[in-house]
């Protein structure tokens, strides 16, 4: 059942610390700063890696790709619909990672297959154990987040981040990491619970309850979490969102941004790309937009903003799972202000096992 939530996604948003627990345990080495993972013993450094991925998958795989160029591995993401109907640029001596929380999603599955075919090394990135995609990969990763009986990927996202933090460090030999990183990993329930407990989440929605029209900007790793944010957004409260690269934002978007088009922000840290970040904010307060700041409070962003959605203190790999869950409450509490059907949005499906 629900547990006493009005809704399986506010549930499984509640689930959120528990299932990084779950996802981290036995897996990080905090005296070593080690993170070990025994399915993926066998599993050798690739020499490029891509990921094919659909919806809140893609995002993750978007992510995941920062770490591993990071690495000095290259990597790249791929709709699983456009890698599998395309000619597929399947790597050579590389691993191919197909992230599917449900394992079953069809354009996922034929992309992955296309990859084997092809003689590349394949793992799928999973929550659902003994899932096709578990069984046809040649090796498995599980995200161990619990069932998810809501629609909209909530926990899942999550724990593929977490998972793909672990793949990383694994994979490349702790080359992208630290042991910041795996003191980071170990405080992130705790963190996420922070943001459940004291979130404004709920407060602020109502202000923009009558606007249509919503965007979402980041940069690096808060990049796909903008993505993440606007897809969310647009699946269950129906307003029209959009996540993009702050720095595209003048490239052409902006000409849509009016007083009439709530700007979410993310913003963490006080480096260059926070600045550079701020700079895109002043652009669209300058345009009378509302500013949604989701930050942790190291810069003066809050400056410029209408409300603030604010976030602990973390390691840059790890503050995106914690942007993204205030994104999570917004489009939650939105939706459920405008009386959405949250757990099961019209139109969509839990798994889409059709190309
Ligand atoms: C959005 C959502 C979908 C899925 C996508 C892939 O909230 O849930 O975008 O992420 O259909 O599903 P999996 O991860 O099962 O392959």
């Amino acid at each position: 059942g629900k547990s006493g939530y009005d809704h399986y996604m506010l549930k499984e948003i509640h689930e959120q610390p528990t299932a990084l627990r779950q996802g981290l345990s036995g897996r990080l080495d905090e005296l070593s700063g080690e993170v070990t993972v025994d399915e993926l013993d066998t599993v050798a450094t690739p020499e490029t890696i891509h990921f094919v991925a659909c919806g809140t998958s893609y995002h993750a795989a978007l992510y995941g790709v920062e770490l591993f160029r990071e690495a000095g591995v290259p990597a790249q993401a791929f709709l699983a619909s456009e890698y599998a109907t395309g000619p597929a640029p399947v790597p050579e001596n590389g691993l191919v990672v197909g992230v599917t929380q449900s394992g079953e999603t069809a354009d996922t599955l034929s992309a992955l297959r296309e990859a084997q075919g092809r003689g590349a090394v394949t793992l799928a990135l999973t929550n659902v154990v003994g899932s096709t995609a578990a069984r046809e990969c040649d090796h498995a990763l599980y995200i161990r987040s619990g069932p998810e009986i809501g629609v909209a990927a909530t926990k899942t996202f999550s724990s593929q981040l977490t998972a793909l933090n672990l793949l990383a460090e694994t994979v490349t030999d702790g080359a992208t990491g630290s042991r910041d990183l795996v003191a980071a990993l170990r405080d992130i329930p705790g963190d996420i619970q922070q943001v459940l407990d004291e979130t404004t989440a709920e407060e602020i929605v109502d202000e923009y309850r009558d606007n249509e029209s919503f965007f979402f900007i980041g940069r690096g790793l808060h990049f796909p979490v903008a993505l993440e944010g606007a897809l969310k957004f647009k699946e269950i409260t129906y307003e029209h969102a959009e996540g993009f690269a702050a720095g595209e934002l003048k490239h052409g978007p902006l000409a849509l941004v009016t007083r009439n088009t709530p700007v979410f922000a993310i913003v963490t840290g006080d480096g260059e790309r926070a600045r550079k970040t701020i700079g895109n904010v002043k652009e669209v307060e300058a345009r009378d937009a509302p500013v949604v700041a989701v930050t942790d409070g190291q810069s003066d962003v809050e400056r410029y903003a209408d409300h603030v959605l604010e976030i602990p203190e973390t390691h840059p790999r790890t503050a995106p799972m914690l942007a993204n869950v205030q994104l999570q409450l917004v489009a939650y509490h939105m939706a459920d202000r405008l009386g959405r059907s949250i757990d099961k949005p019209r139109n969509l499906a839990k798994s889409v096992t059709v190309e």
